[in-house]
This record gives C-alpha cells, sequence and structure tokens, in this order.
C-alpha cells in the first residue's frame, strides 16, 4: 500500500540475534523517534531504562522467567511508567498535587506503550529487529529494585533490540470484522470468526513447527484465563504509588 504499512504488515518479534552491535547514534535515534508518539496532555509519562551491564541483563533475563534473548541482544530497554517527573514539574510550578489516581496509573501505561511501538517501527525501519518483554513483570518488585526505580515509575515491559539471526514467519492477526465494528459492540458473528482464525493459526503452528505443534489461538488463550496471571501486580502497583484512590 506504501512503505510504513507493508513495513508494519511484516512485523514479527525477534528472539535470536546477532553478537552484532547497534551503533549508538541508531539507537537514540529510535528514542527520539519514540518521544515523537502522541502523549497525553503533552506529559510524556515515561522512562527507559537502557541496560547496559551485563550482570544486570543476565539477571533481568532470569527474573523475566529464563529469557535468554534479554541478555544475548544488542539492546535491552525497560520501559517504565514516570508518573513522578511529570507530579514533581507541576509540584515545582506550585500545583498543590495528587498522586496515586487510577487515570494517572492509565495515562502513564498508554503513554509509555505509545513511545515504546514508536521505537519498535523505528528499530524495525533500519532492519533491526525486536521482542516486547512483558516477562519483567513476572518479579516486578525485583526488576524495580535492580534499576533503581522510585515510587511512582514501574517497569511496563522491556523490548530486546538486535540484528536478527532468524528468519520467522508472520504472525496471523483476526480477521478484521472480528475486531472492526460497525456503530455498535456486535459480536454475533465472534464464535465463527475464531473458529475460522483457530484454524489459521493451526495451519500457521503445523508450518512452523514441522507438523509438531497441534495447537490454534483458542488453545494457547487457556493458560492465560485458567490461573491468575501475575496476580502480585495490584499490591505492587500500590506499593509504588499507582492506583491508589
Ligand atoms: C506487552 C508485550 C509483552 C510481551 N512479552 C513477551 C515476553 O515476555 N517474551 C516473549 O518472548 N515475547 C513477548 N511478547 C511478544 C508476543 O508474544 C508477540 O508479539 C505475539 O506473540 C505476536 O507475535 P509477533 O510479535 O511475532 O507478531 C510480548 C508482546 C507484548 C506486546
Amino acid at each position: 500500500m506504501n512503505p510504513i504499512i507493508d513495513q508494519l504488515s511484516r512485523h514479527r518479534s525477534i528472539r535470536k540475534f546477532q553478537p552484532r552491535a547497534i551503533p549508538r547514534q541508531s539507537l537514540e535515534a529510535f528514542v527520539r523517534a519514540g518521544q515523537c508518539a502522541a502523549t497525553s496532555s503533552h506529559v510524556q509519562a515515561y522512562s527507559i531504562i537502557h541496560v547496559v551491564n551485563p550482570d544486570n541483563r543476565a539477571r533481568l533475563a532470569e527474573l523475566a522467567g529464563g529469557q535468554p534473548y534479554i541478555a544475548e541482544c544488542s539492546d535491552f530497554l525497560v520501559f517504565c511508567a514516570d508518573m513522578k517527573r511529570p507530579t514533581e514539574a507541576a509540584e515545582r510550578a506550585g500545583a498543590d498535587v495528587v498522586r496515586g489516581m487510577t487515570e494517572q496509573l492509565l495515562v502513564a501505561s498508554i503513554d509509555t506503550a505509545l513511545m515504546a511501538q514508536n521505537v519498535a517501527i523505528a528499530a524495525e525501519s533500519e532492519g533491526v529487529g525486536i521482542c516486547y518483554i512483558g516477562g519483567i513483570r513476572n518479579n516486578p518488585a525485583e526488576v524495580s529494585e535492580l534499576l533503581r526505580l522510585p515510587e511512582h515509575v514501574y517497569p511496563v515491559f522491556g523490548m530486546c533490540l538486535g540484528y536478527p539471526n532468524q528468519d520467522p514467519e508472520v504472525k496471523p492477526r483476526l480477521p478484521l470484522p472480528a475486531i472492526l465494528k460497525e456503530d455498535y459492540y456486535q459480536d454475533t458473528r465472534d464464535a465463527e470468526l475464531v473458529a475460522e482464525f483457530d484454524a489459521t493459526m493451526h495451519r500457521y503452528y503445523q508450518v512452523r513447527t514441522g507438523g509438531n505443534k497441534d495447537s490454534n489461538w483458542s488453545e494457547q488463550l487457556k493458560p492465560l484465563f485458567t490461573s491468575k496471571l501475575r496476580p502480585h501486580m495490584q499490591s505492587f502497583l500500590r506499593d509504588r504509588g499507582f492506583g491508589k484512590q
């Protein structure tokens, strides 16, 4: 359609990286592109920790549930929702500030995700592969301690960046009518569209694993909904000063 949409349509997460380093100048250009994302009320409620220390990279790989590519990629970034900086700025300007609102948690998390996705797109436009790492929320308190994150800052996800050493297939997405609805929410076709997508994903897994993975989208979702996912998050966020009211 156009080069940007073409590039977006070729996204796939990369988990094997060449030992080659991303030039610092390129990394900074990706982060600057990240900063260009829209941001709620211009609040820019995020900070990125570029984890350079190899011991810390290895520790984060463990804390994220054993994801070796965190240590192996060229650069690992931890994207943090940061309400500390903007709140303190308003306070220094004389505001009687209110902290800990759930809406502030949403604003900071959304800002962080939008910025990170711009970083991802910029990186991919330069032939760099990326993988988001939500696994850092397996142990968010330990991650926060390692990165010395203060109150009102929390690690949303990490991102591995590096030159790909694999060329995985693009993963299919749900059929458009399942997610794009006209005028109001209607789910009469959802079961049928999900069944169609399950068949697509089954074929994808069969091809990707040489016939070894007999699964589909709905099957893959089961563990997400049969156990409580990261039940520590509510108390962790409260401890960090988020979402108290
Ligand atoms: C917020 C977020 C967290 C993720 N966390 C992880 C992770 O911890 N480990 C991992 O290998 N992939 C992770 N992923 C990658 C997803 O598994 C991947 O994007 C999804 O399966 C779709 O595949 P694709 O990116 O290749 O299209 C994460 C993606 C997102 C958006």
